[in-house]
């Protein structure tokens, strides 16, 4: 059972690449198990392939250029502020960042506090940053996988929202160990944007309490 809300929550997307966990957002839009609209898809990477991906769906993408910030002191927050007009400027209610390859600095988070996810291949705070399958397999590791969490000013470091497990095999490279990290991220990232969308997050410290769903209306239907 969910909390039905009257209008779709408005999201945007940061991606700089790919964009397979955009596409999975998208997807259950599209299928109707999130209830939320995305308002933009934003990349700091102009041929990120996430970008082409929300032109194809008829989404709104964004370009945001970090050159004119470069070299400058405090560029990191400057570009931000950018983004954060643009995000306000559109109402958005919740951020998603989507392989995201640009430290965040506090201007979003603040903005942004417990409304910014991050989707990251590894079961943190194992591994937070870069090359994390290959790591997981290197330390001998015998289950890897994802997390979605809150955003904070530390990498990779904030409230865990969902994770999911799967094994690492002997013959594990890299790559086949992180296709099947991913098939997961792109069922857990829809679910916590859902459970988002539903009212169900509960932050306490560091530990995020998904509530039960409650039923609509004053009846209760069984089966539900
Ligand atoms: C995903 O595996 C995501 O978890 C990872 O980048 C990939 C992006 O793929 N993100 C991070 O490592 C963030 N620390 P996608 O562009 O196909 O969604």
């Amino acid at each position: 059972m969910s909390i039905k809300r009257a209008d779709a929550l408005r999201v945007a997307v940061l991606a700089s690449g790919r964009g397979s966990n955009l596409q999975a957002v998208i997807d259950a839009i599209e299928a109707g198990t999130v209830q939320a609209k995305i308002i933009a898809v934003i990349s700091n990477k102009k041929d990120a392939p996430a970008l082409e991906r929300a032109r194809r769906h008829g989404l709104s993408d964004l370009f945001v250029d970090p050159k004119p910030y470069a070299g400058k002191p405090d560029s990191r927050e400057a570009y931000d502020r950018e983004l954060l007009e643009v995000l306000q400027r559109h109402d958005v209610e919740l951020v998603l960042l989507a392989g995201y390859m640009k430290i965040v600095t506090k201007v979003l988070v603040e903005a942004f506090a417990n409304r910014m996810m991050n989707i990251h291949p590894s079961l943190l705070p194992s591994f937070p940053g870069l090359e994390v399958q290959k790591k997981a397999i290197e330390w001998g590791c015998k289950l890897a996988g994802c997390t979605v969490h809150f955003v904070t000013e530390g990498i990779d470091e904030g409230p865990i929202i969902l994770q999911a497990a799967v094994p690492i095999l002997d013959d594990d490279t890299s790559d086949t160990l992180a296709a099947r990290i991913l098939a997961q991220e792109h069922k857990i990232y829809p679910r916590a944007v859902q459970l988002f969308t539903e009212g169900r997050l509960r932050v306490e410290g560091r530990r995020v309490l998904i509530e039960a769903g409650k039923p609509e209306g004053d009846s209760i239907i069984s089966p539900s």
